[in-house]
C-alpha cells in the first residue's frame, strides 16, 4: 500500500478494542481515531466519532464476542462514518459471532448466521476475520454480500507450539479439523491425529478414544478454533488422561470461554491453556496483529481459509 493510501486510512476501535486498534494502527503507520461510547440512562447507545473521517478509508476494529452488546454500537459507528463522508468503511472483526447457527437444527429455529451476515453486509463495505466457524457454509461469501476475507491462524498456532512445547503431538477434536490440524502440525514439525466427536447438547460432548500408539512420550496438544463451553476440550482431555497420556496443552484461536469454561478445562487436567489474541483474555499468547496488518496492506495476497472443515452433519 502506498504512503498516500496510509495517510487516507484511519483506524477506529469498537469499545474495548482500543489496545488492538492502536497496535494495528502503529503496525500500518495509519492514524488512530477517537470514538466516544456511552449508554443513555434508558440503555440506548451513544456513539460519537471524535476525529475527521471525511474522504478517509475507515477501518473499524473489534471482536464480536458478546455480539448482542456490540452490534448496535458497531452499526451506529459505521453509519456515522459513512454520513460523515468516509470513502469506505471496513471491519476487522478478529472473532466473528453467530457463525455456528448456520442451519435450522430444529424446526422453527432462526438461522442466525444469515441474519447477522446480512446486517453487517448492509453497514460496512468489507470484512476481515480469522478462522470463522465455517461448517455448512464453504466460505464467508455464501452468507456475506460484501468482500469478506477469512484469515487462517494455523501457521501462528503451529509456530507457537513448535517454539513452546517440547515433543508435541497435535490432536484435533473432530474429523472436520483434520486438514486444519495437519497444517498446524506441519508448521510445528510434529505428528498429528484427530478424534471423532458427537455433540449431544450445548454442554454435552462425547469424544472417541484417540490412537496414541507410538506417541506416548509426546506432549498432547489439543487444538481447536473456538473454546466456548469448554466441553469439547474437557471430553478430549478426559479420554487422553484415561489412555494414560500426559496432561495436555490446550491451544485455540478464539477464547470465548462461556461461564466457568476455563476453570473446568483446568480442573479436567489441562497443563496450560493458550489462545490467540482475537478475544481479549488472560490466555492470549499468540499475536495475530501482523496477520491483520498483512491482510489490510495486501488484500489480494492474504492467506484465505475456505473452511476449517468440509460441510458436515454435526452442530458446532
Ligand atoms: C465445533 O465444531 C468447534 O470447532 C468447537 O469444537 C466448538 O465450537 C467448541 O465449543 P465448546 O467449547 O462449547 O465445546
Amino acid at each position: 500500500m502506498s504512503d498516500d493510501k496510509h495517510s487516507l486510512m484511519i483506524i477506529l476501535a469498537l469499545a474495548g478494542a482500543e489496545p488492538l486498534a492502536e497496535r494495528l494502527a502503529r503496525t500500518l503507520r495509519a492514524e488512530s481515531g477517537a470514538v466516544a461510547y456511552r449508554d443513555f440512562p434508558d440503555e440506548e447507545s451513544y456513539v460519537r466519532i471524535e476525529c475527521d473521517v471525511a474522504s478517509r478509508d475507515v477501518v473499524i476494529v473489534g471482536s464480536l464476542d458478546h455480539p448482542n452488546d456490540k452490534l448496535l454500537p458497531l452499526v451506529f459507528l459505521a453509519d456515522a462514518a459513512r454520513d460523515l463522508g468516509a470513502r469506505r468503511v471496513g471491519l476487522v472483526a478478529p472473532y466473528l459471532a453467530y457463525m455456528r447457527q448456520d442451519t435450522r437444527f430444529h424446526p422453527g429455529e432462526a438461522i442466525t448466521s444469515r441474519s447477522f451476515a446480512s446486517i453487517l453486509s448492509a453497514h460496512v463495505d468489507w470484512l476481515v476475520t480469522v478462522d470463522p466457524h465455517l461448517h455448512r457454509f464453504a466460505s464467508l461469501q455464501d452468507v456475506y454480500s460484501i468482500p469478506a476475507t477469512a484469515l487462517h491462524a494455523s501457521a501462528e498456532l503451529g509456530r507457537w507450539i513448535g517454539e513452546n512445547v517440547s515433543s508435541p503431538l497435535i490432536i484435533g477434536p473432530d474429523e472436520e479439523s483434520r486438514q486444519w490440524v495437519d497444517g498446524i502440525a506441519a508448521t510445528a514439525g510434529a505428528p498429528s491425529t484427530v478424534l471423532s466427536k458427537v455433540r449431544r447438547g450445548d454442554a454435552d460432548v462425547v469424544e472417541s478414544i484417540p490412537n496414541l500408539e507410538g506417541h506416548r512420550s509426546r506432549t498432547p496438544v489439543l487444538v481447536d478454533d473456538i473454546i466456548s463451553t469448554g466441553e469439547t476440550m474437557i471430553a478430549a482431555i478426559r479420554h487422553l488422561r484415561e489412555q494414560g497420556a500426559r496432561e495436555p496443552v490446550c491451544v485455540a484461536v478464539h477464547a470465548v470461554f462461556a461461564g466457568a469454561a476455563e476453570r473446568a478445562i483446568k480442573a479436567a487436567g489441562a497443563s496450560r491453556i493458550v489462545t490467540a489474541n482475537t478475544i481479549v483474555h488472560s490466555s492470549n499468547a499468540i499475536d495475530l496483529v501482523p496477520l491483520f496488518a498483512d491482510a489490510i496492506q495486501n488484500p489480494s495476497g492474504v492467506r484465505r481459509l475456505g473452511g476449517r472443515g468440509s460441510a458436515g452433519a454435526t452442530g458446532g
